[in-house]
Order: structure tokens, then sequence, then C-alpha cells
């Protein structure tokens, strides 16, 4: 009913999240948050039914304040509390009530890629998903906001080299990809080797970045989503489901989501693909996985607490 995202501006001011720093925004903003979504939903305290809040994956002191928020929330209002978990919520997003939107038959598969996972996950139903795939290193958010600070752009740098990308040649620069197997990824390596690549060609001309950076962007762009295509593609084969979907921060980039788009064409997948807004991280994510969980019962005691790892197939 109502879907408030406190934008951190904090962030962009220190070149990425500096954990302490993120804490203290939670802190100032949950509450002022909680007031306008119930106020934008045109509701008051007592219509709610439950509380449902983020127990993790995530930084310990940012979930530490909405799990006691939470908690005391659920506590004073005599009503359940649902833990929910960041990454499953994420896949759930494109159950949201949206007309416009179709909604994936289980199984589907799901690339989910966000500033800390890169993962291919099998979803079975609302509850049950499996981790096919993952990243033996960094994910690929965190690669388009390695890159993006190397480039000396702001943070976060996936919608910047996005954006710039939009303007360049993909081919102008050739990066390897990484050699894992078939289903996992490597992001590490690519980013060392943009890090060289910009230092070398500084030493030749110290204008290189700034007179090339829309094929600079628009190069390491066609690289990270032609890894993130070729391994949902292995996973298809593998698996034989081809209803295909992406979720996560990243999934908001406009590569992917074209370049997912026409396969439905090109290999006869089903494809779904968030609402931008739903991209990102967000409330009505977390607000559609309380919901299943509340019409399954599925409730959590008041000890529950906070876990700064938690997977997306945790049952
Ligand atoms: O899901 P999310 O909002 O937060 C986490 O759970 O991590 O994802 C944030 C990540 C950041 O790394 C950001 O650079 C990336 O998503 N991102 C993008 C785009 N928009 C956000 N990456 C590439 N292209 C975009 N358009
Ligand atoms: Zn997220």
């Amino acid at each position: 009913m109502s879907n408030v995202v406190a934008n951190q501006e904090i962030h962009a001011k220190y070149g990425g999240v500096v954990p302490e720093l993120a804490s203290r925004a939670h802190q100032q903003n949950i509450v002022p948050v909680v007031q306008q979504a119930l106020q934008r939903a045109n509701i008051v305290k007592k219509d709610l039914s439950a509380i449902a809040f983020t127990k993790g994956p995530g930084l310990m002191g940012s979930l530490l304040v909405g799990t006691s928020f939470a908690k005391s929330f659920s506590q004073a209002l005599g009503i359940p509390l649902i833990a929910i978990n960041h990454m499953q919520a994420h896949v759930l997003a494109h159950f949201i009530e949206e007309e416009s939107q179709q909604k994936p038959p289980f199984p589907f598969l799901c690339l989910t890629i966000s500033g800390g996972h890169t993962e291919i996950v099998k979803i079975n139903n609302y509850f049950e998903m499996d981790i096919l795939g993952n990243t033996l290193d960094d994910a690929v958010g965190e690669a388009y906001d390695k890159s993006a600070k190397i480039l000396g752009l702001g943070y976060p740098g996936g919608p910047l080299i996005d954006k710039l990308a939009k303007e360049g040649n993909p081919k102008a620069y050739k990066f390897t990809k990484p050699r894992v197997g078939d289903l996992d990824f490597s992001f590490s390596g690519l980013k060392t080797a943009i890090l060289y690549f910009i230092r070398d060609e500084i030493k030749q001309n110290p204008n290189f970045i700034k007179e090339n950076l829309n094929d600079i962007c628009a190069s390491i762009q066609h690289t990270i989503v032609s890894i993130l295509m070729d391994k949902i593609g292995n996973a298809v084969k593998f698996t034989g489901i081809k209803h295909v979907a992406i979720a996560g921060g990243v999934s908001a980039n406009s590569e992917i989501r074209k370049r997912l788009k026409n396969t439905e064409i090109e290999k006869g997948w089903k494809t779904y693909i968030p609402k931008f807004e739903f991209t990102t991280d967000n409330a009505a994510m977390i607000g559609i996985v309380g919901h299943y969980k509340f019409l399954s019962g599925k409730f959590d005691a008041n000890t529950t607490t906070a876990m700064a790892r938690l997977k997306v197939d945790e049952r």
C-alpha cells in the first residue's frame, strides 16, 4: 500500500557504505519512515496485522536497528513478528501485486545480482530456493562500484556506468572473462584487469579516462553483462528450465534487462524483469514476503536475532 525508501545520501559523500554511518542513518530514519509509510497507505497502527522486517543478510549495525524496532513495534501492538531474508525478498519482488507484471511460475531460475550477492537460484516455491551458482569472490554490484571508483566516478557506481555506457562503444576495449565453473562467477580478476589497464593507458595519455569515458564504461558493462548472460545460459541448459528472472540492485541495469528480454525471441525463454522501483533495496519486497509468510502462519519468536550472513536457500 506504500513503499517508502529513505535515501542515504551520506554514502555518496564517502564513496561507499561506511557501516557506522549507515547504522546512524537507520536510527535517524526508521521512525519517520514508518510514520510516512502508514500515512501514505492511509491507515493507522491498529490496522496492521503483523510486522515484517529484514533479519539478514546485511550490515549488522543496520540490521540491529530494524530488528529492535520491529520487535518493539510488534510487541507494543500485540501482533505477530515475521523475519525476512533480504535475498529471498529480492526474488519475491516479482510477486508484488502489479497488474502489468506477469508472475513467474514455479520452478523458475533467478539471477540474483546485487551489491553483496551474485547467484543463480532455482526457485521451487515462495519459501524454498536452491543455489545453483555463486560468486567465488566479489559480487557483480561490487565490480560495478569498484570500477566506478577506479574511473573517479561517484557511488553507487552501477547506475553511473550504466548511463555513460549507453553513449559508448561496447567493443572498444576487451577484458578477458574469468575461467571458473559453469555456474559460478568471479569478478575480482576483472577489477584488477581494469585497474592495470587504466594505469597503463594513463602513462601514455594522462587524459585517457576523460577522453574515452563512455567507451570504457560501455566495454566494462559489455564484459560484465556477457558473463551474466553466459552463466544463466548454462543454468537453462543444465536444468531445462526456461523461465528466467533477474532480481536485486543490478537488475536495474539497462543492458541486462535488454539482453535478457531478447532471449525470448532468440532462445524461446520466458523472462521476468522486475519493475525498476523494485530492483534496488525497497520496503515493498520485504512486505510481499511478509504477506506470504503471514498467509502460511510462519511467524517468528521475539527472541529472533539479526544475522549478517543468511543464505537465500535457508529453510
Ligand atoms: O540490491 P541493492 O540495492 O543492495 C544490496 O542488497 O546490495 O544493490 C545495490 C547494487 C550496487 O552495487 C549498485 O551499484 C548496483 O546495485 N546497481 C546497478 C544499477 N543500479 C544499481 N548496477 C548496474 N547498473 C545499474 N543500473
Ligand atoms: Zn539488496
